[in-house]
């Protein structure tokens, strides 16, 4: 995997070799981003099966192991999601090792659909973006937080590099670990689509002044009454409200959450050095309290549309999105 917490100073590519070092590279963000984190989890899983069964240790340790790496990250579905794809898989194995075999299909299975699922949320968004626009997105939705290709930036990238329409966007900066202007910023700059960073607090005021066509973002987990992104997200919709301006969030159904709502789901909090230090620099008093909520919940009401690999959705439409992904048709057609 790219090790994301050293961009854009440097890009690395790091090999997880034992659950544990995956783990690490799981909590310390090295590998980040919804979609990326499912494809990470199922991988773990395989790295768990083959632990397993060099130590002859019982099935009871796999299920252990499998679930302190679901709960790692806790807010985005999509980690266990993919875990427990991967483990659903590994069970179908009679001994350790096609237990391991089984694991490594489907986590290959599920590398393969990501960039296909991303690809047909490209398509499906770009619909959204006219030739002149200028798209405001927080954190970073891009192919990095994917396999490849990307979600919010997935779209953005169709609509200039397959579509040739011109856009512009406003990259906010995402503080406190700066996906936005480490991330979103360097992705764009590579794919040479015109990007201007700008401090989260800057995106009232820009919106305010008119020069926003809409708000493209990504999520972590869709819920029944709305859905969950990075913090930040939430104070961008209420001020696209406000100002009539399209909100869109790009996600697959796989952060599709709908059975649960806004109550069930934890938001991760994370440690107070994200904001005590930027890098080594120390830029508040070390004793200070710090809350560090790491995702915010935006309710349905201020979403215009959502946009899957099966379509583009109102959020009123997302009941029928349940009954066909129950039905087992998250491959079947969904009425658009
Ligand atoms: O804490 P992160 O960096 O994993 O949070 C990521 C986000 O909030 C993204 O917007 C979301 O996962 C969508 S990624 C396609």
């Amino acid at each position: 995997m790219i090790d994301q917490t050293l961009l854009p100073r440097e890009f690395k590519v790091i090999e997880c070799r034992t659950l544990s070092a995956l783990k690490e590279a799981i909590l310390k963000m090295r590998v980040r981003g919804a979609p990326a984190l499912a494809v990470a989890g199922a991988f773990g899983v395989v790295l768990a099966c083959k632990e397993i069964a060099a130590s002859s240790q019982s099935q009871e340790a796999l299920k252990k192991a499998v679930a302190e790496l679901a709960n790692l990250r806790p807010t985005a579905v999509n980690l266990s999601y993919g875990v427990q794809r991967a483990f659903s898989a590994a069970l179908r194995g009679g001994t350790a090792e096609e237990m391991f075999e089984e694991a490594l299909k489907e986590a290959k299975k599920m590398l393969a659909e990501d960039l296909e699922v991303n690809k047909k949320i490209g398509e499906n968004g770009a619909k959204l973006l006219k030739d002149g626009d200028v798209v405001l997105t927080h954190c970073n939705a891009g192919r990095l937080a994917c396999v490849g290709w990307g979600t919010a930036l997935g779209i953005i990238r169709t609509a200039v590099l397959k579509e040739g329409k011109r856009i512009h966007v406003f990259a906010c900066e995402t503080r406190p670990l700066n996906q936005g202007s480490r991330l979103t910023a360097w992705e764009l700059l590579k794919d040479g689509i015109p990007v201007t960073l700008i401090a989260d607090s800057a995106s009232a005021k820009l919106m305010r002044d008119g020069v926003v066509d809409c708000v493209l973002v990504g999520a972590d987990r869709v819920v029944k009454d709305g859905f969950f992104n990075k913090i930040g997200t939430y104070m961008h919709a209420v001020i696209a409200k406000e100002h009539s301006i399209p909100f869109y969030v790009a996600a697959p159904l796989s952060s599709f959450d709908l059975r649960r709502s806004e109550k069930d789901v934890k938001v991760e909090e994370r440690g107070k050095e994200e904001l005590i230090f930027v890098g080594r620099e120390q830029i508040a008093p070390l004793n200070v309290d710090v809350r560090n909520p790491a995702f915010d919940f935006t309710p349905l009401r201020f979403v215009s549309a959502f946009v899957t690999e099966k379509g583009v959705f109102r959020p009123e439409d997302l009941e029928n999105l349940e009954k066909s992904i129950q039905n087992g048709s998250q491959n079947g057609s969904i009425s658009v």
